[in-house]
């Protein structure tokens, strides 16, 4: 191919090219190079050739990187760089892209400089982080609302059964407590609290005057109080909650040896989030009082956690639960819940 072919070729593209010489000084500049400088009053004399295109990028006192990587580049005689960068007009938001390379020829070192505007590609960019914002805006905000709802939830459920009142909150901090102390990560975590905050939702089918009965139950009512795990899937069971909420409350009374209920699960068939509920549920329940007793005291709840530890309840979350409370002995007091 002859020059003139070659020359062609860089005027047909649309990136702005300039080839320099060792020296750093403009040989040649294609037509786009031209346009540009045309439209953008920029034309110096023959479009700069023949001047110094390192003096033009060591304008901006020392702070731009462009001089230093020049220098490296003609050192070494190979290499790249690319640096992107803002070009605004008075009417138009514009960004390039300055990628320089360089190639031997007879001895003589020729360095290629090409400016591309990567306008769309920026501009799509910032529509992406906008995007990403808002849509985390968004998210935060129906994370608030299902919060909220789900609170809302639990007291509705909690002011028909007023002995337990506050009973679902207190088991959600411990219980989220927990799954932090285990090292889960916030998803988790979130799933644990809302879990938590709803897993009595299935005493709404139990009459009040059996939850709030100041006697110990006959067995038919223990029979129907045992209901609620499976009443509250039941309720659950269609909502497209991000985390198994539905299941959760289901396995909150299985034990890891299968004496528990509904299903009579075993420790690998049941979720953590309900080992972790299971571990915070008996520990409130023993703590607080009952219609049909006083408080036994978080002693007697830490008792139980030691004494059926990796036989009834998650050793791990056991464990959690003790460190908790140990070092927090009025750890319910201290988040302001009543008791
Ligand atoms: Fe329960």
């Amino acid at each position: 191919m002859d020059n003139s072919i070659f020359a062609a070729t860089l005027n047909s593209i649309s990136a702005h090219v300039a080839v320099l010489n060792e020296a750093g000084e403009i040989i040649y500049v294609n037509e786009a190079w031209k346009r540009f400088a045309d439209n953008n009053s920029l034309r110096a004399s023959n479009y700069g050739v023949g001047t110094s295109y390192l003096n033009v990028c060591d304008t901006d006192e020392g702070t731009s990187p462009l001089s230093g990587w020049f220098a490296r580049l003609i050192d070494d005689r190979r290499g790249e760089f690319r640096l992107d960068y803002p070009c605004h007009s008075p009417t138009e938001k514009r960004w390039f892209q300055m990628r320089v390379t360089c190639f031997e020829s007879k001895g003589q070192l020729y360095i290629v400089v090409v400016h591309e505007n990567i306008s769309e590609i920026k501009i799509a960019e910032e529509l992406l982080l906008q995007t990403r914002d808002e849509l985390a805006t968004v998210n935060r905000t129906l994370r608030q609302t299902m919060s909220e709802t789900i609170s809302a939830l639990a007291r509705a459920i909690e002011q028909r059964d007023p002995y337990t009142d506050g009973h679902q909150k207190r088991v959600s901090l411990l219980a989220t407590a927990i799954a932090r102390r285990l090292g889960h990560d916030e998803n988790f975590v979130t799933g644990v609290e809302f879990g938590s905050l709803l897993h009595d939702i299935g005493k709404i089918h139990i009459p009040a005057e059996i939850l709030s009965n100041p006697r110990r139950l006959s067995e038919i009512e223990h029979t129907l109080v045992r209901t609620h795990a499976q009443s509250g899937f039941e309720i659950l069971k269609d909502s497209h909650f991000p985390w198994p909420l539905a299941e959760m409350i289901y396995q909150h009374h299985e034990k890891l040896d299968g004496s528990g209920y509904p299903r009579h699960l075993l420790a690998e068939q049941i979720l953590p989030e309900a080992r972790i509920i299971a571990v915070a549920d008996v520990t409130e329940a023993i703590s607080s009082h009952r219609p049909y007793r006083p408080a036994l005291g978080t002693d007697m709840a830490l008792k139980e956690l030691q004494t059926n530890r990796g036989k009834l309840y998650d050793a791990a979350a056991c464990d959690a639960c003790i460190e908790i409370l140990t070092e927090n002995p009025d750890f319910w007091d201290r988040e302001n819940v009543r008791r």
